[in-house]
């Protein structure tokens, strides 16, 4: 695991020079270079390895999915959206930069990323870069990450309103809209990590099949835990301001079903995820190291 980190840290500063206007270029690489877990790209790599491809072919397609990933935690912070102060143990984006030049990160880190792919990795080939653009563009616009986003954003204060019943259709529409948005604001780029590491490696169908059953019980998994440690953890410990989810009246796992559900929830989709690989005959420590990360005892 940390050889993989310290090789796609060492990469996205290369991957990422800073040109002219330089306050952009800056802005983009300041989200990209704080210290995240960096967990998408790790899954890439080894996605990629475990079905028996040469993990380097990945290295760009990996560092550009963390680059979409700091575009979607930039605009995630701004203050229209969440409007949060820290990210990655430091002030956000637009704290640093102003709120014009964060949106303008965002919008350039989501094109500088599949041209960091296009420019990089013309050795996979056209027919797998056609591939990976698709699956690029699916998992980061209006049928990806956006729509989980858009329905986070809407669904503010759903819980409270008035004419909401305690009826069964009631409790069924919002236990429909969030499994909803955590599968587009957080499995999606999971899944989109899993399938282009499969992609690379010339999985089959069927292995490219399970892994994104895999991508979606683990994304859904993580951001369950990300809603527990919203209400649990630190600031030392997350990196990030916590505690805003219960102020604005979010619509999380703890807050449609409570924490102790949450926590049990969490813990038996770990467990799905260990069974889609040991049924798949998927062996990999770094995914094991990953499951039991998410765990919450
Ligand atoms: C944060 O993702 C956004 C969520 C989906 C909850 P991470 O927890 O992976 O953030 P970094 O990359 O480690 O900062
Ligand atoms: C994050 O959901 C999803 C995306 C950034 C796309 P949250 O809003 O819960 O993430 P954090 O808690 O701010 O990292
Ligand atoms: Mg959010
Ligand atoms: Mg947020
Ligand atoms: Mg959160």
């Amino acid at each position: 695991m940390k050889q993989y980190i310290e090789l796609i840290d060492k990469k996205l500063d290369e991957f990422m020079p800073i040109c002219y206007p330089q306050k952009i270029f800056k802005a983009m690489k300041y989200t990209v270079t704080l210290p995240g877990k960096r967990l998408r790209p790790v899954m890439c790599l080894e996605t990629c390895k475990m079905f028996g491809g040469n993990f380097e072919d990945a290295i760009p397609t990996a560092c550009a999915i963390e680059m979409l990933h700091a575009q979607t935690l930039i605009h995630d912070d701004l203050p229209c959206m969440d409007n949060d102060m820290y990210r990655r143990g430091k002030l956000t984006n637009h704290m640093v930069f102003g709120e014009a030049n964060a949106v303008l990160a965002g919008d350039a880190l989501l094109t500088f990323a599949p041209q960091t792919i296009l420019k990089n990795s013309k050795n996979l080939g056209s027919e797998k870069l056609i591939k990976i653009m698709e699956e690029y563009f699916h998992a980061a616009g209006a049928f990806g990450v956006i729509a989980g986003q858009v329905v986070d954003i809407e669904s503010e204060k759903l819980l409270e309103m008035p004419q909401l019943e305690q009826t069964e259709e009631d409790d069924k529409l919002l236990s429909e809209t969030l499994d909803y948005i955590h599968t587009h604001k957080t499995a999606d780029l999971f899944k989109l990590a899993l399938r282009c590491g499969a992609i690379i490696a010339d999985a089959t169908d069927k292995q490219i099949d399970s892994i994104t059953e895999f991508g979606q019980y683990l994304g859904v998994a993580f951001q369950i835990a990300d809603d527990i440690l919203d209400e649990t953890s630190t600031f030392e410990q997350m990196g990030k301001t916590l505690g805003k989810d219960k102020e604005e009246g979010k619509l999380t796992y703890t807050s449609l079903y409570g924490l102790e559900k949450a926590k049990k929830d969490l813990n038996i989709l770990i467990d799905k995820c260990y069974k889609i690989l040991e049924d798949n005959n998927l062996k990999s420590e770094i995914f094991n190291q990953i499951l039991e990360k998410i765990r919450i005892k």
